[in-house]
């Protein structure tokens, strides 16, 4: 298995839905909704217009996907809208390479406190920020004070398992 992250285009969309789809809603839910956000039509609260979605793909076909943007939510400049792994491949790493892009992606846009809504029942999900640097905010959200410790945490898991491939530039 040798996975790419590339920015995400429209033309991912549906591929991208069946992922959200797994977890909840359905595909025609998720094509609609993601396709809205992407284009700046619809925005979750505060959020600003600049966004951004990753796609993870493997042997051609999308296995993953993250998408942010900027927002003024609970005094964040930045918020993780969506992150998703085909449910068959969990557990190798991707979610860690779209993280890695999303997070130099906020770098980028000088966006360094970032907030995601989590659900208090997801244990991978909280597990799996933690692992990257976030710290619990309350019950529904943790927070990265300063989104760069991200890199520092790719690097530990580099000298593991040197396969993680992220873009340099985006
Ligand atoms: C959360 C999610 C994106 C993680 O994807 P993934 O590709 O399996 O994650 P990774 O393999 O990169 O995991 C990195 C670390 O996260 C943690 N983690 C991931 N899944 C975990 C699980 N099921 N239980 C406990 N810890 C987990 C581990 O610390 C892991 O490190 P390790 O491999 O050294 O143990 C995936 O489970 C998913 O798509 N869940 C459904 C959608 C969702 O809940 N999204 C988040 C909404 S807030």
């Amino acid at each position: 298995m040798s996975v790419l992250i590339r920015l995400a285009e429209d033309r991912d969309i549906p591929e991208m839905a069946t992922l959200r789809a797994q977890v909840w809603e359905t595909a025609a839910f998720w094509v609609e909704r993601i396709g809205l956000y992407l284009r700046g039509e619809h925005s979750p609260q505060l959020a600003l217009r600049e966004r951004v979605a990753f796609v993870a793909v493997d042997a051609g076909r999308i296995v993953g996907f993250v998408a942010g943007h900027r927002t003024h939510r609970h005094a964040c400049d930045g918020e993780l809208q969506w992150i998703n792994v085909d449910e068959k491949l969990r557990k190798r790493g991707i979610a860690g390479m779209l993280m890695a892009a999303v997070a130099s992606w906020f770098v980028q846009q000088q966006a360094l406190r970032i907030c995601v809504n989590v659900a208090p029942e997801n244990a991978a999900a909280r597990e799996f920020y933690a692992k990257y640097g976030a710290l619990q905010l309350n019950d529904h959200w943790m927070i990265w004070e300063d989104v760069r410790v991200v890199s520092s945490f790719v690097e530990k898991k580099l000298q593991k398992k040197p396969r993680l491939h992220v873009p340099e530039s985006t």
